[in-house]
Protein backbone atom coordinates (compact mmCIF):
# COMPACT_ATOMS: atom_id res chain seq x y z
CA UNK A 1 0.00 0.00 0.00
CA UNK A 2 2.72 2.63 0.93
CA UNK A 3 4.42 4.22 -2.07
CA UNK A 4 7.34 6.57 -2.35
CA UNK A 5 7.25 9.68 -3.93
CA UNK A 6 7.33 12.07 -1.18
CA UNK A 7 9.26 9.60 1.02
CA UNK A 8 11.62 8.72 -1.39
CA UNK A 9 14.71 9.74 0.64
CA UNK A 10 14.01 9.49 4.19
CA UNK A 11 16.04 6.26 4.63
CA UNK A 12 19.07 7.42 2.89
CA UNK A 13 21.61 8.36 5.60
CA UNK A 14 22.50 11.49 5.68
CA UNK A 15 19.95 12.63 2.97
CA UNK A 16 19.12 15.77 4.18
CA UNK A 17 22.63 16.98 3.03
CA UNK A 18 22.93 18.78 -0.42
CA UNK A 19 25.66 16.21 -1.82
CA UNK A 20 23.69 13.01 -1.00
CA UNK A 21 20.28 14.88 -1.70
CA UNK A 22 21.54 15.39 -5.37
CA UNK A 23 22.85 11.78 -5.94
CA UNK A 24 19.35 10.94 -5.69
CA UNK A 25 17.83 13.39 -7.85
CA UNK A 26 17.28 16.36 -6.03
CA UNK A 27 17.05 20.10 -8.26
CA UNK A 28 17.24 17.54 -11.61
CA UNK A 29 13.67 19.14 -12.36
CA UNK A 30 15.39 22.91 -13.02
CA UNK A 31 16.47 22.87 -16.24
CA UNK A 32 12.77 21.64 -17.49
CA UNK A 33 11.52 24.34 -14.94
CA UNK A 34 13.52 27.07 -16.07
CA UNK A 35 12.42 25.96 -19.83
CA UNK A 36 8.79 26.30 -19.03
CA UNK A 37 6.61 29.66 -19.41
CA UNK A 38 5.60 30.48 -15.65
CA UNK A 39 1.62 30.40 -16.67
CA UNK A 40 2.27 26.76 -18.31
CA UNK A 41 3.72 25.42 -14.67
CA UNK A 42 0.63 27.07 -12.85
CA UNK A 43 -1.42 24.98 -15.87
CA UNK A 44 0.59 21.69 -15.25
CA UNK A 45 0.02 21.94 -11.30
CA UNK A 46 -3.75 22.98 -11.70
CA UNK A 47 -4.09 20.18 -14.28
CA UNK A 48 -1.97 17.45 -11.57
CA UNK A 49 -5.12 17.96 -8.77
CA UNK A 50 -2.56 18.85 -5.99
CA UNK A 51 -5.06 20.46 -2.78
CA UNK A 52 -2.95 22.08 0.19
CA UNK A 53 -2.14 19.66 2.52
CA UNK A 54 -2.32 22.16 5.59
CA UNK A 55 -6.14 21.13 5.92
CA UNK A 56 -8.22 22.92 4.23
CA UNK A 57 -7.44 20.54 1.01
CA UNK A 58 -7.92 23.88 -1.31
CA UNK A 59 -6.24 23.29 -4.69
CA UNK A 60 -2.89 24.87 -5.25
CA UNK A 61 -2.91 25.96 -8.85
CA UNK A 62 -6.07 27.55 -8.42
CA UNK A 63 -5.06 29.20 -5.83
CA UNK A 64 -1.69 30.67 -7.32
CA UNK A 65 -4.29 31.94 -10.31
CA UNK A 66 -5.80 34.77 -7.62
CA UNK A 67 -2.77 36.36 -7.52
CA UNK A 68 -3.89 40.09 -9.38
CA UNK A 69 -1.92 40.13 -12.82
CA UNK A 70 0.21 43.00 -13.38
CA UNK A 71 0.54 44.86 -9.89
CA UNK A 72 3.39 46.67 -9.55
CA UNK A 73 3.99 45.17 -6.20
CA UNK A 74 6.15 42.16 -5.25
CA UNK A 75 4.89 38.53 -4.78
CA UNK A 76 5.86 36.81 -1.59
CA UNK A 77 5.60 32.47 -0.79
CA UNK A 78 5.20 31.76 2.71
CA UNK A 79 5.90 28.04 3.65
CA UNK A 80 3.37 27.29 6.24
CA UNK A 81 5.79 25.17 8.51
CA UNK A 82 3.53 25.76 11.56
CA UNK A 83 2.70 22.45 12.31
CA UNK A 84 0.92 22.76 15.58
CA UNK A 85 -2.20 20.76 15.42
CA UNK A 86 -2.04 17.93 17.69
CA UNK A 87 -1.41 14.93 15.81
CA UNK A 88 0.00 16.05 12.99
CA UNK A 89 3.53 14.86 12.65
CA UNK A 90 4.38 14.96 8.98
CA UNK A 91 5.96 18.41 7.86
CA UNK A 92 9.41 17.66 10.46
CA UNK A 93 9.57 14.40 8.15
CA UNK A 94 10.26 16.82 4.98
CA UNK A 95 11.93 19.11 7.48
CA UNK A 96 14.86 16.97 8.88
CA UNK A 97 15.13 14.06 5.87
CA UNK A 98 14.07 15.95 2.80
CA UNK A 99 14.93 19.79 3.37
CA UNK A 100 16.27 19.96 -0.32
CA UNK A 101 12.88 18.43 -1.91
CA UNK A 102 10.88 21.81 -0.27
CA UNK A 103 13.28 24.14 -1.20
CA UNK A 104 13.11 22.99 -4.78
CA UNK A 105 9.16 23.09 -4.64
CA UNK A 106 9.79 26.94 -3.40
CA UNK A 107 12.14 27.45 -6.75
CA UNK A 108 9.10 25.77 -8.32
CA UNK A 109 6.54 27.75 -6.57
CA UNK A 110 8.15 31.37 -6.71
CA UNK A 111 8.94 30.63 -10.84
CA UNK A 112 5.26 30.12 -11.20
CA UNK A 113 3.76 32.61 -8.85
CA UNK A 114 6.64 35.50 -10.13
CA UNK A 115 8.36 35.62 -6.37
CA UNK A 116 11.56 36.62 -5.57
CA UNK A 117 11.35 36.39 -1.64
CA UNK A 118 10.03 33.01 0.34
CA UNK A 119 9.63 32.83 3.99
CA UNK A 120 9.67 29.80 5.58
CA UNK A 121 7.61 29.79 9.06
CA UNK A 122 8.73 27.30 11.24
CA UNK A 123 7.10 26.33 14.48
CA UNK A 124 8.93 27.61 17.60
CA UNK A 125 9.53 24.06 19.10
CA UNK A 126 11.42 22.82 16.32
CA UNK A 127 14.70 23.60 17.24
CA UNK A 128 16.88 20.56 15.76
CA UNK A 129 14.18 20.93 12.79
CA UNK A 130 15.37 24.54 12.29
CA UNK A 131 19.15 23.96 12.46
CA UNK A 132 18.49 21.12 9.89
CA UNK A 133 16.79 23.22 7.68
CA UNK A 134 19.07 26.23 7.72
CA UNK A 135 22.22 24.61 6.88
CA UNK A 136 19.94 22.89 3.74
CA UNK A 137 19.41 26.20 3.10
CA UNK A 138 23.21 28.09 3.82
CA UNK A 139 24.25 25.00 1.42
CA UNK A 140 21.58 25.79 -1.54
CA UNK A 141 22.83 29.19 -1.28
CA UNK A 142 26.48 28.22 -1.82
CA UNK A 143 25.67 25.84 -4.26
CA UNK A 144 23.75 28.60 -6.50
CA UNK A 145 20.13 27.14 -6.20
CA UNK A 146 19.26 30.41 -4.61
CA UNK A 147 20.58 33.86 -4.53
CA UNK A 148 20.79 36.06 -7.36
CA UNK A 149 21.03 33.39 -10.24
CA UNK A 150 19.03 30.57 -8.95
CA UNK A 151 21.10 26.95 -11.01
CA UNK A 152 22.88 29.55 -13.20
CA UNK A 153 19.09 31.31 -14.58
CA UNK A 154 18.09 34.88 -14.79
CA UNK A 155 16.22 34.57 -11.74
CA UNK A 156 17.04 35.72 -8.50
CA UNK A 157 15.30 33.66 -5.02
CA UNK A 158 15.70 34.70 -1.57
CA UNK A 159 14.53 32.40 1.01
CA UNK A 160 14.32 33.86 4.87
CA UNK A 161 13.28 31.40 7.81
CA UNK A 162 11.09 32.97 10.30
CA UNK A 163 10.88 31.14 13.84
CA UNK A 164 7.74 31.14 15.75
CA UNK A 165 7.22 31.41 19.45
CA UNK A 166 4.93 28.38 19.89
CA UNK A 167 1.46 29.78 19.60
CA UNK A 168 -1.16 27.08 17.47
CA UNK A 169 -3.26 30.45 15.71
CA UNK A 170 0.03 31.53 14.00
CA UNK A 171 -0.36 28.46 11.72
CA UNK A 172 -3.45 30.35 10.34
CA UNK A 173 -2.13 31.78 7.26
CA UNK A 174 -3.14 35.88 8.23
CA UNK A 175 -1.86 35.31 11.71
CA UNK A 176 1.18 33.77 10.30
CA UNK A 177 1.47 36.65 8.04
CA UNK A 178 0.88 38.85 10.99
CA UNK A 179 3.45 36.99 13.41
CA UNK A 180 6.12 37.47 10.29
CA UNK A 181 5.51 40.98 10.52
CA UNK A 182 6.46 41.34 14.15
CA UNK A 183 2.84 41.50 14.89
CA UNK A 184 0.99 39.95 17.52
CA UNK A 185 -0.17 36.74 16.10
CA UNK A 186 -3.92 37.29 15.63
CA UNK A 187 -6.03 36.83 12.52
CA UNK A 188 -6.78 39.20 9.98
CA UNK A 189 -10.35 39.84 8.47
CA UNK A 190 -10.86 37.97 5.40
CA UNK A 191 -11.94 39.89 2.55
CA UNK A 192 -9.05 40.88 1.61
CA UNK A 193 -7.36 37.30 0.98
CA UNK A 194 -3.59 37.12 1.19
CA UNK A 195 -3.32 36.53 -2.47
CA UNK A 196 -4.48 39.82 -2.72
CA UNK A 197 -3.28 41.32 0.21
CA UNK A 198 -1.00 39.88 2.37
CA UNK A 199 2.71 40.06 3.57
CA UNK A 200 3.42 43.62 4.08
CA UNK A 201 0.22 44.32 1.94
CA UNK A 202 1.39 42.83 -1.04
CA UNK A 203 0.30 39.43 -2.94
CA UNK A 204 1.28 36.52 -0.78
CA UNK A 205 0.76 32.89 -1.52
CA UNK A 206 0.82 31.00 1.23
CA UNK A 207 1.46 26.91 1.39
CA UNK A 208 1.95 24.26 3.60
CA UNK A 209 5.69 22.31 3.66
CA UNK A 210 3.93 19.39 2.11
CA UNK A 211 1.64 21.12 -0.74
CA UNK A 212 5.19 22.61 -1.95
CA UNK A 213 7.54 19.63 -1.47
CA UNK A 214 4.99 17.63 -4.19
CA UNK A 215 5.85 20.15 -6.42
CA UNK A 216 9.09 18.71 -7.81
CA UNK A 217 7.72 15.33 -8.45
CA UNK A 218 4.56 16.96 -10.58
CA UNK A 219 7.24 18.83 -12.35
CA UNK A 220 9.41 15.94 -13.04
CA UNK A 221 7.14 13.54 -14.11
CA UNK A 222 3.75 15.90 -14.88
CA UNK A 223 0.63 16.15 -14.07
CA UNK A 224 -0.87 13.02 -15.47
CA UNK A 225 2.09 10.48 -13.34
CA UNK A 226 0.78 12.47 -10.41
CA UNK A 227 -2.82 11.82 -11.05
CA UNK A 228 -2.00 8.52 -11.21
CA UNK A 229 -2.29 8.52 -7.17
CA UNK A 230 -5.35 9.12 -5.24
CA UNK A 231 -8.89 9.70 -6.33
CA UNK A 232 -10.24 11.99 -8.94
CA UNK A 233 -10.83 14.74 -6.94
CA UNK A 234 -7.90 13.58 -4.22
CA UNK A 235 -5.57 13.53 -6.32
CA UNK A 236 -1.68 12.20 -5.66
CA UNK A 237 -0.18 10.80 -2.31
CA UNK A 238 -0.33 12.01 1.31
CA UNK A 239 2.12 11.51 4.46
CA UNK A 240 -0.11 10.14 6.96
CA UNK A 241 0.92 10.20 10.25
CA UNK A 242 -1.25 7.39 12.63
CA UNK A 243 -0.63 7.49 16.43
CA UNK A 244 -3.08 6.19 19.35
CA UNK A 245 -3.85 2.80 20.20
CA UNK A 246 -2.30 0.71 17.41
CA UNK A 247 0.39 -1.62 17.20
CA UNK A 248 2.45 0.14 14.30
CA UNK A 249 2.08 3.87 14.76
CA UNK A 250 4.30 5.85 12.42
CA UNK A 251 4.34 8.21 9.58
CA UNK A 252 3.11 6.36 6.28
CA UNK A 253 3.05 7.75 2.95
CA UNK A 254 -0.10 6.84 0.63
CA UNK A 255 -2.45 7.06 -1.86
CA UNK A 256 -5.37 9.03 -1.27
CA UNK A 257 -8.35 7.20 -1.78
CA UNK A 258 -7.33 3.81 0.97
CA UNK A 259 -10.15 2.57 3.10
CA UNK A 260 -9.26 3.45 6.14
CA UNK A 261 -9.49 0.62 8.18
CA UNK A 262 -7.50 -1.55 5.83
CA UNK A 263 -4.50 0.82 6.55
CA UNK A 264 -5.19 0.77 10.34
CA UNK A 265 -5.09 -3.12 9.71
CA UNK A 266 -2.76 -3.35 7.67
CA UNK A 267 0.13 -0.55 7.88
CA UNK A 268 -0.78 0.38 11.58
CA UNK A 269 -0.74 -3.60 12.79
CA UNK A 270 -4.61 -2.78 14.15
CA UNK A 271 -5.30 -1.88 17.21
CA UNK A 272 -3.28 -2.66 19.71
CA UNK A 273 -3.32 -5.36 22.38
CA UNK A 274 -5.99 -6.95 20.63
CA UNK A 275 -8.48 -4.18 22.22
CA UNK A 276 -11.74 -3.39 20.51
CA UNK A 277 -11.95 -0.18 18.42
CA UNK A 278 -13.62 2.79 20.29
CA UNK A 279 -13.33 6.07 17.84
CA UNK A 280 -10.74 7.30 15.31
CA UNK A 281 -9.93 10.99 14.64
CA UNK A 282 -9.42 11.43 11.06
CA UNK A 283 -7.03 14.33 10.55
CA UNK A 284 -5.89 16.43 13.53
CA UNK A 285 -7.66 17.13 17.02
CA UNK A 286 -9.64 19.28 14.80
CA UNK A 287 -11.43 16.70 12.68
CA UNK A 288 -14.97 15.23 13.76
CA UNK A 289 -14.70 12.01 15.38
CA UNK A 290 -15.10 8.56 13.33
CA UNK A 291 -17.29 6.04 15.28
CA UNK A 292 -16.11 2.09 14.28
CA UNK A 293 -18.92 1.89 12.02
CA UNK A 294 -17.73 4.86 10.21
CA UNK A 295 -14.62 4.10 10.28
CA UNK A 296 -15.36 1.07 8.09
CA UNK A 297 -17.03 2.81 5.46
CA UNK A 298 -14.51 5.69 5.10
CA UNK A 299 -11.79 5.91 2.78
CA UNK A 300 -8.82 8.28 3.05
CA UNK A 301 -9.92 11.28 0.92
CA UNK A 302 -11.33 14.28 0.99
CA UNK A 303 -14.38 13.65 -0.84
CA UNK A 304 -15.10 10.38 1.54
CA UNK A 305 -14.55 12.32 4.43
CA UNK A 306 -17.18 15.20 3.77
CA UNK A 307 -19.75 12.41 3.17
CA UNK A 308 -19.31 11.02 6.59
CA UNK A 309 -20.10 14.89 8.05
CA UNK A 310 -16.12 15.37 8.81
CA UNK A 311 -12.71 16.26 7.51
CA UNK A 312 -9.34 15.07 5.85
CA UNK A 313 -7.68 17.88 7.57
CA UNK A 314 -4.01 17.04 7.94
CA UNK A 315 -3.58 13.70 7.44
CA UNK A 316 -3.12 12.82 11.46
CA UNK A 317 -5.22 9.76 12.30
CA UNK A 318 -5.33 9.06 16.04
CA UNK A 319 -6.99 5.65 17.12
CA UNK A 320 -8.93 5.54 20.07
CA UNK A 321 -8.94 2.11 21.81
CA UNK A 322 -12.10 0.81 24.23
CA UNK A 323 -10.52 1.89 26.98
CA UNK A 324 -10.72 5.86 26.38
CA UNK A 325 -12.56 8.02 28.39
CA UNK A 326 -13.77 10.19 26.12
CA UNK A 327 -15.13 13.05 28.34
CA UNK A 328 -11.24 13.44 29.71
CA UNK A 329 -10.02 13.59 25.93
CA UNK A 330 -12.63 16.19 25.50
CA UNK A 331 -11.27 18.30 28.36
CA UNK A 332 -7.96 17.55 27.07
CA UNK A 333 -9.12 18.64 23.59
CA UNK A 334 -10.80 21.78 25.20
CA UNK A 335 -7.82 22.95 27.42
CA UNK A 336 -5.97 23.03 24.09
CA UNK A 337 -8.04 25.16 22.05
CA UNK A 338 -9.03 27.90 25.10
CA UNK A 339 -4.95 27.85 25.86
CA UNK A 340 -4.35 28.63 22.42
CA UNK A 341 -6.75 31.05 21.57
CA UNK A 342 -5.60 34.83 20.47
CA UNK A 343 -8.34 36.40 22.82
CA UNK A 344 -9.04 38.27 19.68
CA UNK A 345 -12.89 37.77 19.48
CA UNK A 346 -14.75 37.04 22.18
CA UNK A 347 -16.85 34.26 21.49
CA UNK A 348 -13.52 32.01 21.33
CA UNK A 349 -11.75 33.58 24.18
CA UNK A 350 -14.58 33.47 26.58
CA UNK A 351 -16.76 30.63 25.22
CA UNK A 352 -13.82 28.59 25.35
CA UNK A 353 -13.44 28.79 28.77
CA UNK A 354 -16.99 28.49 29.75
CA UNK A 355 -17.09 25.12 27.81
CA UNK A 356 -14.06 23.60 29.95
CA UNK A 357 -15.65 24.85 32.84
CA UNK A 358 -18.67 22.80 32.15
CA UNK A 359 -16.64 19.96 31.29
CA UNK A 360 -14.54 20.09 34.47
CA UNK A 361 -18.07 19.79 36.05
CA UNK A 362 -18.57 16.66 34.38
CA UNK A 363 -15.11 15.44 35.51
CA UNK A 364 -15.60 16.52 39.46
CA UNK A 365 -19.55 15.02 39.00
CA UNK A 366 -21.39 17.98 39.15
CA UNK A 367 -22.60 17.88 35.63
CA UNK A 368 -26.09 18.13 35.22
CA UNK A 369 -28.26 16.63 32.23
CA UNK A 370 -29.26 19.85 30.80
CA UNK A 371 -25.07 20.57 30.21
CA UNK A 372 -24.55 18.41 27.60
CA UNK A 373 -27.30 20.98 25.68
CA UNK A 374 -25.20 23.93 27.11
CA UNK A 375 -22.26 22.53 25.49
CA UNK A 376 -24.31 22.02 22.18
CA UNK A 377 -25.59 25.58 22.34
CA UNK A 378 -22.45 27.17 23.32
CA UNK A 379 -20.81 25.30 20.38
CA UNK A 380 -23.88 26.84 17.83
CA UNK A 381 -22.63 30.10 19.56
CA UNK A 382 -18.87 30.28 19.00
CA UNK A 383 -18.78 28.43 15.64
CA UNK A 384 -18.62 30.91 12.61
CA UNK A 385 -19.00 34.26 14.85
CA UNK A 386 -15.17 34.85 15.05
CA UNK A 387 -12.75 35.73 12.52
CA UNK A 388 -10.47 32.59 12.23
CA UNK A 389 -11.68 28.99 12.38
CA UNK A 390 -9.78 28.27 15.69
CA UNK A 391 -12.90 28.06 17.54
CA UNK A 392 -14.40 25.65 15.11
CA UNK A 393 -11.96 23.64 15.56
CA UNK A 394 -12.66 22.98 19.07
CA UNK A 395 -16.68 22.81 18.27
CA UNK A 396 -17.01 20.66 15.55
CA UNK A 397 -15.34 17.65 17.34
CA UNK A 398 -16.45 18.59 20.54
CA UNK A 399 -19.97 18.81 18.91
CA UNK A 400 -19.11 15.04 17.45
CA UNK A 401 -18.25 13.50 20.76
CA UNK A 402 -21.36 14.71 22.70
CA UNK A 403 -23.54 13.46 19.74
CA UNK A 404 -21.55 10.14 18.93
CA UNK A 405 -20.40 9.39 22.72
CA UNK A 406 -23.97 10.92 24.22
CA UNK A 407 -23.89 7.93 27.15
CA UNK A 408 -20.45 8.45 28.43
CA UNK A 409 -20.87 12.00 29.09
CA UNK A 410 -24.87 10.88 30.76
CA UNK A 411 -22.48 8.51 32.73
CA UNK A 412 -20.77 10.81 34.59
CA UNK A 413 -23.56 12.58 35.78
CA UNK A 414 -24.49 12.34 39.60
CA UNK A 415 -28.28 11.55 39.67
CA UNK A 416 -28.49 13.98 42.46
CA UNK A 417 -27.36 16.74 40.46
CA UNK A 418 -30.12 16.21 37.62
CA UNK A 419 -32.64 18.43 39.14
CA UNK A 420 -31.56 22.06 38.17
CA UNK A 421 -33.80 23.44 40.60
CA UNK A 422 -32.52 21.30 43.27
CA UNK A 423 -29.30 21.74 42.87
CA UNK A 424 -29.25 25.48 42.49
CA UNK A 425 -31.14 25.27 45.96
CA UNK A 426 -28.41 23.79 47.17
C1 LIG B 1 -5.97 27.74 13.84
C2 LIG B 1 -5.37 27.27 12.56
C3 LIG B 1 -4.12 26.64 12.56
C4 LIG B 1 -3.54 26.21 11.38
N1 LIG B 1 -2.31 25.60 11.43
C5 LIG B 1 -1.71 25.21 10.26
C6 LIG B 1 -0.41 24.62 10.29
O1 LIG B 1 0.18 24.41 11.35
N2 LIG B 1 0.14 24.28 9.09
C7 LIG B 1 -0.50 24.50 7.89
O2 LIG B 1 0.06 24.21 6.84
N3 LIG B 1 -1.72 25.04 7.85
C8 LIG B 1 -2.33 25.41 9.00
N4 LIG B 1 -3.57 26.02 8.94
C9 LIG B 1 -4.17 26.25 7.60
C10 LIG B 1 -3.65 27.55 7.00
O3 LIG B 1 -4.47 28.63 7.44
C11 LIG B 1 -3.69 27.52 5.47
O4 LIG B 1 -4.94 27.06 5.03
C12 LIG B 1 -2.60 26.64 4.86
O5 LIG B 1 -1.34 26.94 5.34
C13 LIG B 1 -2.61 26.84 3.34
O6 LIG B 1 -1.70 25.98 2.73
P1 LIG B 1 -2.18 24.80 1.78
O7 LIG B 1 -3.20 25.39 0.84
O8 LIG B 1 -0.95 24.34 1.10
O9 LIG B 1 -2.80 23.76 2.65
C14 LIG B 1 -4.20 26.42 10.14
C15 LIG B 1 -5.47 27.04 10.14
C16 LIG B 1 -6.03 27.44 11.34
C17 LIG B 1 -7.39 28.08 11.30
Amino acid sequence: MEVKILSAKFDIEDSHRLEVAKKHGAYGTLEKLFAMDPADVIEEVKNSGLRGRGGAGFPAGVKWGFLPKDLDKPIYLAVNSDESEPATFKDRYILVRDPHMMIEGIIICCYAIGSHDSYIYIRGEYTSQLKILQEAIDEAYEAGYLGEQVAGHDFRLDVTVHRGAGAYVCGEETALLESIEGKKGQPRSKPPFPAVVGLYDCPTIINNVQSIASLPFIIEKGAEAYRAYGTEKSAGTHLFGISGHVEKPGMYELPLGLPLMEVLNEVAGGVWKGRQLKGVIPGGSSTPVLTPEEAHTVTLDYESMAEHKTMFGSGGIVVLDETVDIVKLVENLIAFYHHESCGQCTPCREGLGWMLKIIRKFIAGDGREDDIELLLELCDNIEMKTVCVLSAACTMPVRSYLEKFRHEFESYINSSNSDPVQSQAE
